[in-house]
């Protein structure tokens, strides 16, 4: 019989990484130094929060090594299809070889589609999951050099792009190795000034990325080695990174972290909390990470069952079982750790501040469309326990009455 998803001791699984990643403080300084490798003339592209605050540095280190710069500075958060052709006219027109993003998710997400658009005949909605499938890039695309801020999507270090669709207000991803970055610049000091808010919302974000990778039917050896680097650094140093922001060595253990939880996704993949996250936080209108650490502990507790000996791995890495645990006692305890760490860093009081919560009758209405289009994502697919979709719409509920309700046992406020 043919395995879908063989080990590597059944056959060939591909890894994909940047083909250089500059890590830890004054890693940024080298931008010049690597873009030169690529090209004379760089795209720079950032949103203008995040070029305000570290644009004048990498301009500096660009053009101290003769690079002409061209700035594209309006990325949005949520990048939609109108911003990428932006983005992409700019780089027509200018004539730019090497593309360079400053920024987390969003900035890297806009300069991987102009990659795909320079190399590549077509909308950007045509390379979609949902028409093209994966893999769906035909051809290569131009070198991008990725300036990570935050930790993080990892999507410095994957082949994933997430861009909204205006029309039908939904998220699509393009997934191929071709939109890998070359370079990724991972410098903890740029991370210094995010946001406590931000911190716990990429923290967690990476966090779901390492435990859904770890847990993925399509895993193995390799991105479970990822996986386990992971959740060891974002456990021991997301409270840290998040209570003292200033912390160099915390920012710096949640750089790598999230880092490797890119790798481990991308080379195995996400799950039901990433199916179910993205319609939740179209829902509610709430960052990504956010819809994340709303689903993950229930999610765990629904899949622990699943794969036992991951979640119960899980648990002992959060210190809250031990070997003489059995697995089953074990797993059960993880996501209760989850909870408790997401608790720790704020997650709890952000909703009235981040999200708009519908009444229950309404959010009840949508819930089958939500499930659907988790379904559709193709995510749930890789869930150690694979959910029908009326377990989905259970999940929603159940999340909606402990967590979300106006009157929710768990819900918090910020005031
Ligand atoms: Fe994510």
């Amino acid at each position: 019989m043919e395995l879908e998803y063989p080990t590597p001791a059944q056959g060939p699984r591909v890894l994909v990484s940047p083909s250089r990643m500059v890590v830890g403080r004054g890693a940024v300084e080298q931008v010049g130094d690597y873009t030169t490798l690529y090209g004379d003339t760089a795209l720079v592209v950032a949103t203008p929060e995040i070029y305000d605050i570290h644009g004048e540095t990498v301009i500096a280190e660009l053009e101290a090594n003769g690079i002409e710069v061209v700035p594209f500075v309006d990325v949005r958060s949520d990048p939609t299809v109108a911003n990428v052709e932006d983005a992409y006219s700019r780089w027509e027109t200018e004539g730019c070889e090497v593309i360079v993003t400053l920024g987390g998710g969003s900035s890297i997400d806009v300069g991987k589609a102009i990659g795909v658009l320079a190399a590549n005949e077509g909308s950007i909605r045509s390379f979609a999951v949902d028409e093209a499938g994966y893999g769906g890039v035909p051809n290569p695309t131009p070198p991008l050099i990725a300036v990570n801020t935050t930790a993080g999507t990892g999507s410095e270090a994957t082949q994933t792009i997430v861009l909204t669709d205006t029309e039908t207000t939904t998220k699509f991803i393009i997934v191929s190795e071709h939109v890998v970055p070359e370079v990724a610049i991972e410098d903890p000091v740029l991370t210094l000034s995010l946001p406590k808010s931000h911190t716990a919302f990429t923290g967690i974000d990476a966090l779901t990325h390492a435990i859904e990778a770890f847990v993925s039917v399509k895993t193995y050896s390799v991105p479970d080695d990822y996986a386990r680097a992971a959740i060891r650094r974002i456990a021991r140093s997301f409270p840290t990174a998040w209570a003292n922001g200033d912390d160099i060595d915390a920012r710096t253990d949640m750089m790598i972290g999230q880092l490797q939880a890119g790798q481990a996704f991308t080379n195995a993949s996400v799950a039901l909390v990433h199916g179910m996250a993205r319609p939740l936080g179209a829902q509610l209108h709430i960052p990504h990470g956010l819809a994340n650490a709303l689903l993950l502990p229930y999610v765990m507790k629904f899949s622990a069952i699943g794969a036992p000996e991951k979640y119960a791995e899980i648990a002992r890495i959060f210190n809250v079982a031990d070997e003489a645990d059995s697995d089953r006692k074990a797993a059960m305890e993880a996501a209760d750790a989850v909870r408790e760490l997401c608790t720790d860093v704020g997650l709890a009081t952000y909703l009235d501040d981040f999200g708009e919560v519908p009444g229950r009758e309404e959010f009840l209405d949508v819930i089958p469309e939500m499930a659907q289009d988790a379904i559709d994502s193709g995510s749930p697919a890789n869930n150690p326990r694979k959910p029908t979709k009326s377990e989905i719409e259970s999940l929603f509920v159940e999340v909606y009455d402990d967590a979300l309700a106006s009157d929710s046992p768990r819900r918090c406020r910020a005031n």
